[in-house]
């Protein structure tokens, strides 16, 4: 079974994803694509994994948790404490058993969203930056993002990725390993 059509899934989100975190939707949308235009990504897989990406984020945490448990994902010790950190791999799961996604690339994109990984490929550098910097971000250092990634899609990557964990450390919050490991494995030259 193929990736579903357009319509379906924008359907299918819609009736999860509403208000502004709609909007924050089609503008990571819209900015994904043009960053999958300057760097050379798949405009169709690019395309689904914006739309997409943030399906589960309506779940609540002991939602999420469940799912996670039912979808035989392996749950890290940081989500269990965590559980938003979870609305990517969640999402990439359900889609896919739902079969509404297919794509293994799409639905790897979706699921690192959230914390990136060591050895991300394009689709994932693409929608990581895209969420972290679509144009409705206003925190200090998106703009900074923005203006990297119009040139660098990796500078772009480790910018965002410095400053969320830099956020994280300033909130006194968990960090998920794989942030770190994506920043290690960025400033090692991938
Ligand atoms: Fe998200
Ligand atoms: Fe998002």
């Amino acid at each position: 079974m193929a990736t579903a059509d357009w319509r379906t899934l924008e359907g299918v989100l819609q009736r999860q994803v509403t208000g502004e975190r709609l909007a924050h939707t089609y503008r990571v949308l819209e900015y994904a694509r043009r960053l999958g235009r300057i760097h050379g990504a798949d405009p169709d897989q690019v395309a689904v994994a914006a739309l997409m990406h943030d399906y589960a984020k309506p779940l609540p945490a002991e939602t999420l948790l469940r799912e996670a448990e039912r979808l035989g994902l392996s749950v890290h010790p940081v989500e269990r404490a965590a559980p938003h950190l979870l609305h990517g791999p969640v999402a990439a799961a359900q889609l896919a058993e739902q079969g509404l996604v297919t794509d293994r690339e799409v639905l790897q994109a979706i699921a690192t969203h959230t914390t990136g990984r060591a050895g991300m490929g394009l689709l994932e550098k693409v929608l990581y930056v895209a969420d972290y910097a679509e144009p409705g971000r206003r925190f200090p250092g998106a703009a900074e993002v923005r203006e990297a990634a119009e040139q660098d899609l990796d500078r772009a990557l480790l910018a965002a990725l410095n400053n969320s964990l830099l956020y994280l450390v300033g909130q006194g919050w968990l960090i998920h390993p794989a942030s770190v490991e994506a920043r290690n494995w960025l400033l090692q030259g991938p």
